[in-house]
């Protein structure tokens, strides 16, 4: 009997513990008590590999002092734009953070500090054309988000940049390789073609 008990109360606690990491926390229930901004200007585009992002955060002191006080670590995260999600269920916005795939591109995580962060980052050479914003989380020590802050509104429609990637600036370089080498034979060949008539004008004589 005490054994089932056990058996009991192991199962429970196994099943609370899945429950709480199976289960992320919604996004809907996070305030927004970070202030973000990124360094971008609306619409600027930013090449991977090259160009950077300077995000700098703090506490939105607006909100009674101390919400923050469970706040551990910051982690900034670039994330897709909903213009970037469209019919592509592998970037898709889900309430569930556990599931959601809006931001998969980490940009820093740092302890917590109500104010004075700065961290500039290089758009990594790995990172997607697309249109992002910037946002961040600040998790408790149980690892779970407790409160957000981005560079765009809720409807995530203002304040918005892109990234162009690599490969499609690496096809535009190769279509010029291309056409350039193709340039270059044309131009051998022409250059046999005249060495010819001119060894046969010289036989000719
Ligand atoms: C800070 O939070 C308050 C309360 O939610 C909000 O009204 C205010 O707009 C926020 N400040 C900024 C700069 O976003
Ligand atoms: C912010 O950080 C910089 C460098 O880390 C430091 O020099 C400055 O005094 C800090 N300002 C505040 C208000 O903490």
């Amino acid at each position: 009997m005490a054994m089932g008990v056990d058996g009991f109360m192991v199962s429970t606690i196994v099943l609370s513990y899945l429950a709480t990491t199976c289960y992320g926390v919604s996004f809907s229930s996070l305030p927004k008590t970070l202030l973000v901004t990124a360094s971008p200007s609306s619409g600027q585009v930013l090449k991977a590999g090259e160009d950077k992002i300077t995000v700098s955060w703090s506490y939105n002191n607006t909100f009674p002092a101390g919400t923050d006080s469970p706040y551990k670590k910051v982690t900034v995260k670039l994330c897709y734009a909903p213009v970037s999600q469209v019919d592509r269920a592998w970037r898709k916005t889900v309430d569930n953070l556990e599931k959601d795939k809006t931001c998969q591109f980490k940009i820093v995580a740092k302890p917590y500090n109500p104010s004075n962060n700065t961290f500039t980052w290089t758009v990594e050479r790995s990172i997607p054309s697309a249109t992002y914003f910037v946002r961040a989380y600040a998790f408790n020590s149980a690892d779970e988000q407790v409160g957000f802050g981005q560079t765009t509104n809720a409807k995530k429609d203002t304040n918005l940049f892109q990234v162009q990637a690599i490969t499609g600036r690496h096809v535009s370089l190769d279509i010029a390789a291309i056409c350039f080498s193709g340039f270059s034979v044309v131009s051998l060949f022409g250059f046999f073609v005249m060495e010819k008539r001119k060894a046969k004008a010289y036989q000719q004589k």
